[in-house]
């Protein structure tokens, strides 16, 4: 979407929000069945908690907004997720699709207060609207707001032949591969160069595969020499479900 198009798409939604008596003072964020919630009343994360100034595009007033970089705030609620797109769901109903190569390069801010402001001028309407809490500033730095009430992580599999290889037994562990382990092994053509493809590398463990997980945890220590690999931070579960993918490469 071009910048035109953002604009109009802010100013065509903010008539609708502000015509719309919404009150929730907060914004969710899901990822398949976990939902956090983000509050306007207190600070969740007060570590990234952030005040932007930015100039209102209806109003032309300088503003003083709080609240959280986009890209930090979605790391740190689901630092595993593998995102595809990010789909926005307005206080009106009004949904918007943000492609992760573009949520990527902008710095859009999640915006759960304005400081001094209940009210902000609109000159396109000569008139005075409530600020409501949850504003998504659509690339901080032009400060198009978009009034979000929940922001949808969507996780594609068409484009990942991993994901769209795993039936549906092996598919969670397959996820966990996408997450923990495709930056650096690739397999099916997917993932990194950092490190050697999986299936050799799963071929020195094929008759140990009960010792895995605790190679996983800790591979230098079980290896006995320094390689460059992570040690595997998620869940049991998550740990499970991804050897019994393995089993399958
Ligand atoms: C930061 C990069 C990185 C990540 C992430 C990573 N690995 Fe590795 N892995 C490596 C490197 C580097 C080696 C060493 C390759 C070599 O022996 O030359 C390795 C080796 C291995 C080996 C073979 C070890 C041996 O016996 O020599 C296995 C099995 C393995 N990785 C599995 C995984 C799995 C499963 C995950 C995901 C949970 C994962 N790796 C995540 C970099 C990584």
């Amino acid at each position: 979407m071009n910048l035109n198009a953002l604009k109009l798409t802010a100013l065509v939604f903010f008539f609708f929000a502000l015509s719309s008596p919404y009150k929730a003072k907060e914004i969710t964020i899901k990822y398949l069945k976990k939902e956090v919630t983000l509050h306007s009343d207190k600070v969740d994360y007060p570590k990234l908690w952030k005040r932007i100034e930015r100039k209102d595009p209806n109003s032309d007033e300088m503003l003083t907004y709080e609240g959280y970089d986009f890209n930090e705030i979605i790391n740190k609620v689901f630092p595993n997720a593998v995102i595809e797109e990010i789909h926005t769901k307005a206080k009106d109903g009004y949904r918007l699709k943000i492609p992760k190569v573009t949520y990527l390069k902008k710095n859009h801010f999640l915006a759960l207060k304005v400081q001094g402001k209940d009210k902000i001028y609109n000159k396109f309407f000569n008139t005075y609207f409530r600020w409501r809490p949850s504003y998504l500033l659509l690339d901080a730095k032009i400060a198009s707001p978009y009034a979000v009430k929940s922001i949808e992580l969507k996780e594609t599999k068409l484009e990942n032949p991993i994901l769209l290889s795993a039936s549906s037994e092996t598919l969670p562990g397959a996820k966990v591969f996408v997450r923990s382990c495709a930056k650096c092994h690739s397999h099916k053509g997917f993932g990194g160069k950092k490190a050697p493809k999986m299936k050799y590398m799963i071929r020195r463990w094929k008759n140990k595969m009960e010792e895995l997980p605790s190679f996983l945890r800790n591979p230098q220590e079980i290896l006995k020499r320094k390689i460059q690999m992570s040690a595997f931070s998620g869940t049991e579960q998550e740990l499970k479900d991804l050897l019994t993918y393995l089993k399958t490469i």
